[in-house]
């Protein structure tokens, strides 16, 4: 079976196209290099020695996806990734990410809904939840009205996916993430923010390196011990093996449900302090940082309720929150040691 990776040469789509190569799946990745290069095929082969056909495409092109699924009929399972994510963005441009994070998925859905059979794994976000009202935040908390237009992106994306299901031989697994960091342990593939990084751990590394003065830190009067906030930060090599798992479980039709949601995410929360001191720890050195406003939109604390994904998909967590830092910071020293 020949699986579609959409956005599979970004940060979360190539990790996850090596763990699907060590499963012995053929991956064929759709990306249109708007946030990301060609150059991540070869950390992927370096990686696994496996050549994944890669087609320049973009998924807001309905008749080229239609063409993609006329080349390749062996496709049956999707692993969807290719979106828009930049919160701040999404707010100053909002119909970039309605038409890129919902037309896409629409035409890829009216592709897969015409086979007898589709698996289908939809990178979602623990941003549905907005603030949620009860730590840890499992699987039937509330799902809040959206703070930006790409966390209602992801909202009406589940929508769209859980109507078509009903009419359709599409499964589906809605996989909702924390928050992703780190690199490959090979140091080949990793994450590569266009411009200044929007989320924590690259800018932290990336002023490791001394091309940042030092971190912002938005905000300490949180209602949280340190009075910064809580996330819950995975392995991003964690977070792509959930993937697998969760395919699997389509194709072995162990889903009990046409539409199932998983939160992943370790269970802990680190706050952007911790974060900070677990990269002292491991970079041995002092980090430049200073305290200024609260970001608009961020909510105080999120971390995961992992029993489900524990118990019914099988899956859990390998890396600790200094061993995910660890791989971020060895990533960007070699990135910027090319
Ligand atoms: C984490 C914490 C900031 C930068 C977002 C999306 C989520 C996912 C991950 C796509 C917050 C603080 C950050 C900085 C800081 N996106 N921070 N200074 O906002 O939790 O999640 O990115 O998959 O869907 O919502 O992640 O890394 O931006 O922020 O103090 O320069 O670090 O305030 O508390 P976030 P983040």
């Amino acid at each position: 079976m020949k699986i579609l990776v959409t956005g599979g040469l970004g940060f979360i789509g190539s990790h996850t196209v090596v763990e699907l190569q060590n499963k012995g799946f053929e991956v064929v990745i759709i990306d249109n290099l708007s946030n990301s290069s060609e150059d991540v095929l070869k950390g992927i082969v370096a990686i696994t020695g496996k050549q994944p056909i890669f087609e320049k495409l973009d998924l807001r092109e309905k008749h080229a996806v239609k063409d993609f699924f006329k080349k390749h009929t062996d496709v049956s399972g999707v692993i969807h990734f290719a979106a828009s994510k930049a919160v701040g963005e999404s707010v100053a441009n909002p119909l970039l990410y309605y038409e890129n994070n919902i037309a896409s998925l629409v035409y890829l859905l009216q592709e897969l809904q015409q086979k007898p059979e589709a698996h289908f794994i939809f990178s979602s976000s623990c941003t549905v939840y907005g603030q949620a009202d009860v730590m840890p935040i499992d699987e039937n908390a509330s799902i809040k009205p959206a703070i930006s237009p790409y966390g209602n992106t992801k909202q009406i994306g589940e929508e769209i996916i859980t109507d078509v299901t009903k009419v359709s031989n599409i499964n589906a697994i809605l996989l909702r993430y924390f928050n992703p960091i780190g690199a490959h342990p090979s140091g080949e593939i990793g994450e590569l923010p266009i411009g200044v990084p929007q989320n924590l751990v690259p800018f932290i590394t990336q002023t490791g390196m001394g091309l940042r003065k030092e971190l912002m830190v938005y905000g300490n009067d949180y209602p949280t011990p340190d009075g910064t906030c809580i996330r819950d930060y995975i392995h991003v090599v964690d977070l792509a093996k959930a993937h697998v798992v969760a395919l699997q479980r389509l194709i072995e039709k162990k889903n009990t449900d046409k539409v199932e949601v998983f939160n992943l995410g370790t269970g802990v929360g680190s706050s952007v302090l911790e974060v900070i001191s677990s990269f002292e720890k491991v970079s041995g050195k002092p980090f430049p940082y200073k305290i200024v406003a609260k970001r608009e939109g961020d909510v105080t604390k999120a971390y995961a309720n992992t029993d489900k994904a524990n118990n019914v998909l099988g899956w859990k967590t390998e890396s600790s929150l200094d061993e995910s830092i660890e791989s971020a910071w060895k990533w960007e020293q070699k990135v910027r040691s090319k």
